[in-house]
């Protein structure tokens, strides 16, 4: 099986590596607007240079998308009307529309589309969903995402290439973990009503176009009563690097995940029971190739359109509604 690579920047080339890595697939070919990232990239898995349009077209088994933001939506789509499965870094669009195309052009085309939502694949998650069902009925849960730094590249903070600020970025990880996990259990997770306030530079967003947020609240009321609460960030002043969790309250107990001593990559989950407190995984975990990882697993299978790709577009409509359009 063959796979191109498009766009080989930083998460695009850890990705490549750990695809390539799990061996149900061949790097064939690689493009990047930036000559020399394509190039380094190539020759590190001995794959072909082609510019992006050429990749696009050129009908591989599988494209896998780490390019701007922005990009992603047109770029899957092209690929997957070439008959390319695709595995496309999130957000799979900039808002639900796009997202919703990119899904109906992967079940068109029958093919398998992946999205990279990492934060499925920690050992802390899997420790999550098992435990979840015996918590009872989940009233609450509380996801946060802060980024003491924020994005390096300028383009993160451009809307017209990012499509938005920490909200499409890291609240995008946090909607479909709590969605993902919550349907898991049979819990309903229709989504009732949502209200947000959104800030760039601690000042209120507002309309402004010119700016994406860098800090955001919501709260996302599901029908039957459960509350959810988000909370994320870009250069808060948080204490340490980063701060991520999720926690989901039961009746019965809580089960919680968050990373230790404010590190982006090591997860612990524990069970909460009134004041004690049972680990339930602890780092190290090597989580970060897993989803792009399983996707190649699964197309090397044969595998076609998988319908839980609507999970994706169901994200993106809380999102919509946390951008309050
Ligand atoms: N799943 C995750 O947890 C996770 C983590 C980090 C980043 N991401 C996502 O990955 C994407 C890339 O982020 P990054 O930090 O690697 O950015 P990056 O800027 O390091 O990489 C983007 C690459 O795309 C290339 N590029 C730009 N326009 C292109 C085009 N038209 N065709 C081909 N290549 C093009 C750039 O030259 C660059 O090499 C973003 O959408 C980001 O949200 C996801």
């Amino acid at each position: 099986m063959k796979l191109g690579f498009l766009g080989v920047g930083w998460i695009g080339r850890d990705r490549m590596r750990a695809v390539v890595a799990a061996g149900h697939a061949d790097a064939a070919l690689v493009a990047d607007t930036s000559a020399d990232a394509a190039a380094a990239a190539a020759r590190e898995v001995g794959a072909q240079v082609v510019s992006p349009e050429e990749l696009l077209a050129s009908g591989v088994d599988g494209v896998v998308i780490a390019t701007p933001s922005a990009l992603h939506a047109a770029q899957s789509i092209t690929a997957l009307e070439a008959g390319s499965a695709v595995f496309c870094q999130k957000p799979l669009g900039r808002d639900a529309a796009e997202t919703a195309a990119v899904v109906d052009a992967a079940r068109s085309a029958d093919l398998l589309l992946g999205v990279d939502l990492s934060y499925r694949h920690l050992a802390a998650t899997d420790a999550l969903r098992a435990e979840l069902p015996g918590v009872g009925r989940v009233y609450a849960a509380d996801l946060v995402f802060h980024n003491a730094y924020g994005p390096d590249k300028a383009w993160f903070r451009d809307p017209a290439l990012s499509g938005g600020g920490c909200v499409i970025d890291l609240g995008t990880h946090l909607v479909d973990l709590a969605l993902h996990l919550l349907a898991g259990t049979g819990a309903p997770v229709e989504v009732e009503h949502v209200t947000s306030r959104l800030f760039a530079g601690g000042r209120p967003l507002g309309d402004r176009a010119d700016v994406v947020e860098d800090f955001a609240t919501a709260r996302i009321d599901l029908v039957g009563g459960a509350v959810l609460t988000l909370g994320c960030s870009w250069d808060l002043h948080a204490g340490q690097e980063a701060v991520i969790g999720a926690t989901f309250y039961g009746a019965d107990g809580a089960v919680a995940l968050a990373n230790v001593g404010g590190s982006f990559y090591d997860f612990r989950a524990c069970r909460h029971t009134g004041t004690s407190s049972t680990s339930l995984a602890e780092p190290p975990d090597d989580w970060g190739g897993r989803a792009a990882v399983e996707w190649s697993r699964r197309l090397a299978g044969g595998e076609r359109f998988d319908p839980a790709a609507d999970e994706f577009v169901a994200t993106a409509r809380v999102l919509d509604r946390v951008y309050g359009r």
